[in-house]
């Protein structure tokens, strides 16, 4: 069985190429021995090069679990590009894409043998305003989870509410941007994605979170208590019609679709704060989000004092989340 015995410094880049050119033999495992770094690599593998050298590998450690790709690839035949699996706690969620739905059963089978997980789900998507989630049980059917993310823990169930996984940065980012003392706002609260972590990890004098859907309210109430919060006011109500105003230093829309609600945003502003505006936006557009914020601003006679854009994520292809940070001073 062979291996390449490669320099820690270049161990990444080699490792990159050979998975990608097929060269990798993901049965066995990557393993330090004397300081190198040995990555497995098939029989016939015979290219030189002068970052590595070919050697036996005579100590060869195998893996006992298959991942989700090679789990797929072992039924399906091929990985679609879309397929994914989300783990949370003992509980799987699948996304599989229309031409390998057929094998379901045997791919969900496969998760729960290989991860030892106790259900699998079936992403079907999202739904309305309140991006209620479509899962569909294939093996199992545990649905209450609790998960550690930030050093904060969430409880929630998956088949009522969302639960992105993708923005953990962007939580800890805007928590550190809060200032001692601040009053928050969270528009779009869910079951405290925001709330949860930047209260836990600044020191806000309050933040207002107001939640349209009563079964994120319920794990919102239930997640301030886990995570031991002060100062959090839930609310259970439309943003659109019970956002108080001219009370906050900064205000969170966390929610893509959300570009009807910027004028109340700025209402809330105690005359001057920020704003973080969340949207999900094709490439060939990509300032859209920026020029809304600025017309909102036009339209409110406020002034835009600071305003910069960040990724957040891949949304869909050609797609991507970001959120506009806007400092706006009101006349
Ligand atoms: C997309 S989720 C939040 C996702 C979150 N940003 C994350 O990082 O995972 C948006 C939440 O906003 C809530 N929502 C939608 N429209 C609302 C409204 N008008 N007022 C209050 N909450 C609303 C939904 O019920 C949902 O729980």
């Amino acid at each position: 069985m062979k291996a390449v015995k490669v320099r820690k410094e270049f161990a990444e880049r080699v490792r990159k190429d050979l998975e990608r050119r097929g060269f990798k033999d993901r049965r066995r495992r990557i393993r330090f021995e004397d300081g190198a770094v040995i990555i497995p690599v098939v029989d016939d593998f015979s290219i030189p090069s002068p970052h590595y050298e070919i050697i036996e590998d005579l100590n060869p450690v195998f893996r006992e679990k298959r991942n989700f790709r090679e789990i797929v690839e072992s039924i399906a035949g091929f990985y679609p590009r879309y397929a994914d699996l989300k783990v949370f706690g003992d509980v799987g969620v699948m996304k599989l894409p229309a031409e390998i739905l057929k094998y379901k059963r045997e791919i969900a089978e496969g998760v729960v043998k290989n991860y030892r997980l106790d259900s699998v789900w079936l992403d079907r998507g999202r739904h309305g305003m309140e991006r209620r989630p479509e899962m569909e049980p294939v093996v199992g059917s545990k649905s209450l989870v609790e998960i550690k993310e930030n050093g904060c823990v969430f409880r929630f169930d998956l088949t009522r509410v969302m639960f992105s996984q993708g923005n953990q940065y962007e939580k800890m980012r805007v928590a550190g941007l809060v200032n001692d003392g601040e009053v928050i706002l969270d528009m779009f609260a869910g079951i405290g994605y925001f709330t949860v972590p930047v209260v836990r990890h600044s020191q806000a004098k309050k933040c207002y979170s107001i939640e349209l859907n009563p079964d994120s309210y319920r794990f919102l109430i239930e997640n301030i208590k886990l995570n031991d919060l002060e100062g959090v006011v839930p609310v259970l109500g439309d943003s659109m019609h019970v956002t108080p105003e001219n009370f906050a230093d900064r205000v969170i829309m966390g929610h893509i679709r959300c570009q009807d609600f910027i004028e109340k945003a700025i209402m809330a502003l105690d005359g001057e704060g920020w704003i973080h505006y969340h949207e999900a936006v094709p490439e060939r557009i990509i300032r859209r989000p920026v020029r809304r914020v600025e017309r909102a601003a036009e339209r409110m006679h406020a002034k835009l004092i600071e305003v910069s854009m960040r990724k957040v994520k891949n949304y869909s292809p050609g797609v991507y989340h970001v959120v506009v940070d806007a400092r706006i001073r009101k006349s």
